[in-house]
């Protein structure tokens, strides 16, 4: 799938050295709650799991349109019943943070998620104290529906999490559908 600044596509088993490397760091990985201390045999496991077919989750590696790996994102507790699921992404190449191509990776998986898979909710958590994910989720619509008190253990601090999601009749009308 691709959107103007960004190609989702499958992972492939040469990608580990880049998950290892972004998820070992910690201006990366402070934004994503505690740590969570993933070993390149992890991520290696990981991959055959994202590119096994599962009903309960989708997960895509994020590349520019010329073919360089910046990121991870997806969808998780994927429901078929309440047709919801959780939003994730970390751009893990820090050098091109705050160019737009988070927004857009989201604006891909939000027409994915609604288009073509016919979800009903989107939804995430985010430390309230991230800027710049917050702008981010905003800027394609999600809205803030609550705040979890001290939900996050991060660099010695309990910290506030944002509950955001995007519902498909917001969607349906910022498309004037
Ligand atoms: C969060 C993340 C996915 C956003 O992707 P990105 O490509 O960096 O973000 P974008 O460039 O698309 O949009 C960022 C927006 O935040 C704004 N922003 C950046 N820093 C900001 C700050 N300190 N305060 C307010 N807004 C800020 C940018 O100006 C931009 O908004 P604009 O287009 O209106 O100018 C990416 O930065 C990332 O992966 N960060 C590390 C991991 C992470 O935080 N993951 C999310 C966990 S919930």
């Amino acid at each position: 799938m691709q959107g103007k600044l960004v190609r989702l596509r499958a992972y492939e088993k040469s990608d580990a050295d880049a998950l290892f490397r972004w998820f070992s760091d910690e201006e990366v990985t402070r934004w994503l709650g505690p740590p969570a201390f993933r070993s390149r045999a992890h991520q290696e496991k990981f991959i055959e799991l994202a590119q096994a077919s599962s009903d309960d989750a989708k997960y895509f590696a994020i590349e520019t349109l010329d073919g360089k790996l910046v990121g991870d994102c997806g969808l998780r507790f994927i429901d078929w019943k309440s047709r919801k699921a959780e939003f994730f992404i970390t751009i893990g190449e820090k050098q091109f943070w705050g160019k737009g191509l988070g927004t857009d990776a989201l604006r891909t998986v939000i027409r994915l998620a609604f288009d073509k898979m016919n979800l009903n909710r989107l939804w995430l958590t985010v430390l309230v104290d991230n800027p710049r994910a917050v702008r981010c989720y905003e800027k394609c619509g999600f809205v803030r529906e609550g705040l979890m008190r001290q939900e996050s253990y991060v660099d010695g601090k309990y910290r506030d999490v944002l509950l955001m999601a995007l519902l498909r009749e917001d969607y349906d009308r910022t498309r004037g559908a």
